[in-house]
C-alpha cells in the first residue's frame, strides 16, 4: 500500500521526493489568492462537462502526481497530444499548502490553458482537504482553479450516455509520521455519508476511486501481503478506509473501475461477490512510472495505458 510522503512538488526522482517529505513546504498564503480568484471565475457557472466533451467521448486518465511539476506538465503535453481536453485524476494531484503548493497549482493550469484541458480529480490523501473544504462545490464539483476541479466524494453524472461516480479520500498508512493539517488531514477518511452517497443511485458504469477496493488486482494484493513497516494501528487505519472504499465499489458494481493510491501499474477483471458481471479495474502507476496515463473511450469503456 501507500508508503510515500507524497509533498515534495519539485523533484524529478520519486525516492529523493518521498524521502524529503513536507519540510521544503513553508506555510504561504499565495494559493488563498488562487482560489479567491477561482471563487469568481466566470468559466465556474458553465457546464463544463458539456462544453469540452463535444464530439470527442474520449477522456485522459492520470494520477498521484504528488505535486511533481515536470512530471504533471509533461503528462499534460502528452495527453493533450493524444486528442482529449479533459484529464480523469485518480488523486494526490498535489494540492499543497504554502508557496510551492501554489507555484504547482499556478503551473498546471497555465498549462492546461496553453492546450485547453481541464482536469477533474477524484481526491487522493495527500491533497490539501482544508482547502478543499473551503471552495464551495459547483454542480458536484470544487474548482481550485478554472482548469482544476475536485469532485465531491459520492459525486455522481453523466458523459456521453456513460454514467460516472467518483469516490476520493483514503488513509495514509505514515499518517502517525504526518503533521495534521500540514502535511496529513484527517478529512482523507472515507465517511458512511460519503459512502451512502456513492451508492445511493446504485450501478454506476464507472467508477473513479483513489484507494483499491476488494477484491485487488494481483499487483496490488502482492503490495498488501508483502512487507510491512507500520504500526498495528497505522495497518487497522488503512484496513478500514479499504472497507470503506469497498462497501461503495459493491455498491455501485461499475463496469470499470480506475484508482490509484497503489503506486502500481496493473490491470484485470474482477467479479464483485453477487455481482451479475466482471468488473474491469485499472490501477493506474504513480509518477515517473509507465502506466501512470491512458485515455478511456466514454462509449466503449476501452482503457488504453501508456
Ligand atoms: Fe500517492
Ligand atoms: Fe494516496
Amino acid at each position: 500500500m501507500e508508503s510515500e510522503s507524497g509533498e515534495d512538488h519539485t523533484s524529478t526522482n520519486s525516492e529523493s521526493k518521498r524521502v524529503a517529505g513536507g519540510a521544503a513546504l513553508a506555510a504561504g498564503h499565495v494559493a488563498d489568492v488562487l482560489w479567491a480568484a477561482a471563487a469568481d471565475s466566470p468559466c465556474l457557472r458553465e457546464d463544463l462537462a458539456a462544453l469540452d466533451l463535444t464530439g470527442r467521448p474520449r477522456v485522459g486518465l492520470a494520477g498521484d502526481w504528488h505535486g511533481n511539476l515536470g512530471w504533471a506538465e509533461r503528462s499534460l503535453k502528452r495527453l493533450s497530444g493524444l486528442g482529449v481536453r479533459t484529464v480523469l485524476h485518480s488523486g494526490d494531484f498535489g494540492l499543497w499548502p504554502g508557496e510551492q503548493g501554489a507555484k504547482y497549482i499556478r503551473r498546471v493550469t497555465a498549462v492546461c490553458e496553453q492546450h485547453d484541458l481541464t482536469i477533474r480529480i477524484t481526491d487522493g490523501n495527500h491533497d490539501d482537504h482544508s482547502r478543499l473544504a473551503m471552495i464551495e462545490p459547483v454542480d458536484g464539483v470544487r474548482w481550485v482553479t478554472d482548469r482544476i476541479g475536485f469532485f465531491e466524494r459520492g459525486h455522481r453524472w453523466l458523459w456521453a450516455d456513460t454514467t460516472l461516480v467518483s469516490l476520493g479520500g483514503a488513509p495514509s498508512v505514515d499518517f502517525e509520521h504526518r503533521t495534521s493539517g500540514k502535511t496529513w488531514w484527517p478529512e482523507e477518511v472515507i465517511t458512511d455519508d460519503e459512502v451512502r452517497s456513492a451508492t445511493a443511485d446504485g450501478h454506476a458504469d464507472v467508477m473513479l476511486t483513489h484507494d483499491a477496493p476488494e477484491p485487488a488486482l494481483p499487483a496490488v494484493q502482492r503490495i498488501l501481503d508483502g512487507p510491512s513497516y507500520w504500526s498495528e494501528a497505522a495497518l487497522v487505519y488503512a484496513a478500514e478506509g479499504r472497507a470503506q472504499v469497498t462497501k461503495a465499489f459493491s455498491g455501485v458494481t461499475p463496469r470499470l473501475l480506475i484508482h490509484g493510491h497503489m503506486h502500481v501499474a496493473d490491470r484485470g477483471a474482477v467479479r464483485i461477490p453477487g455481482a451479475p458481471w466482471d468488473t474491469q479495474v485499472v490501477s493506474l502507476n504513480c509518477d515517473e512510472g509507465v502506466g501512470n496515463l491512458g485515455t478511456l473511450d466514454l462509449e466503449s469503456l476501452n482503457v488504453e495505458v501508456i
